[in-house]
């Protein structure tokens, strides 16, 4: 069967994980070392929406990209498909619910996260609309409201110490969930 319905049915050999948060929270530094330890591959979506210009133009005021959903979802929807990656990107909705088996929404206090972002040279709307945003859940609200809430986990993104360990529950999971497509794709 092929992975092209909503039903949530997929026939992928390996799992995909979705690491999402706040920009700053650490989605790109966990998803990095996830893929170095697992068999998963990193894909890097706000890279991606640069290089291959998936957006439809530039917000001044924010000084960000505006994204062209569809054409990111086109573009990914093959590579998912496969099965066996790591999409790290700062907002979930966007994506199908069937493609992701595990959704990690990651968090960062406030006074952490602003001295993160202005260590990046973020504009004061920027950082603004950032620190609002990791307040009031914006991106956990959207993972509950986008995948069913047993996949949607929340991790705690403060520290090296967090890093270690939310590396360490992804190398786990992985494991186990690979072993369960394994042995469904073996009974079918
Ligand atoms: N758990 C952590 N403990 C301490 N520092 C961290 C942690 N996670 C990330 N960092 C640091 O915070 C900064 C932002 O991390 P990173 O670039 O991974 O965030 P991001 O969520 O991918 O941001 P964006 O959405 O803008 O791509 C980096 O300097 C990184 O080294
Ligand atoms: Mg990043």
């Amino acid at each position: 069967m092929s992975d092209t319905s909503d039903s949530g049915e997929s026939d992928r050999a390996l799992p995909n994980i979705l690491i999402t948060g706040t920009p700053g929270t650490g989605k790109t530094s966990l998803a990095e070392i996830s893929a170095q330890a697992t068999r998963l591959t990193h894909i890097d979506v706000s890279a991606l929406v640069k290089e291959n210009s998936l957006h439809s133009g530039y917000d001044e005021e924010f000084d960000t990209l505006v994204l062209d959903d569809d054409k990111l979802v086109d573009e990914l929807e093959e590579k998912v498909s496969q099965g066996g990656k790591i999409v790290d990107f700062h907002s979930c909705e966007v994506f199908p619910e069937r493609w992701f088996d595990l959704v990690l929404v990651l968090r960062t206090d406030n006074t952490i996260l602003y001295d993160r972002l202005v260590e990046r040279g973020y504009n004061q709307n920027k950082i603004t609309e950032n620190i609002d945003c990791e307040i009031f859940q914006v991106v956990l609200e959207e993972a509950r409201e986008s995948y069913p809430e047993e996949i949607v986990v929340e991790l705690q993104s403060n520290s090296v110490e967090d890093m270690e360990s939310n590396l360490s529950r992804i190398q786990q999971w992985s494991q186990l969930e690979g072993l369960a497509l394994a042995h469904k794709k073996r009974w079918e």
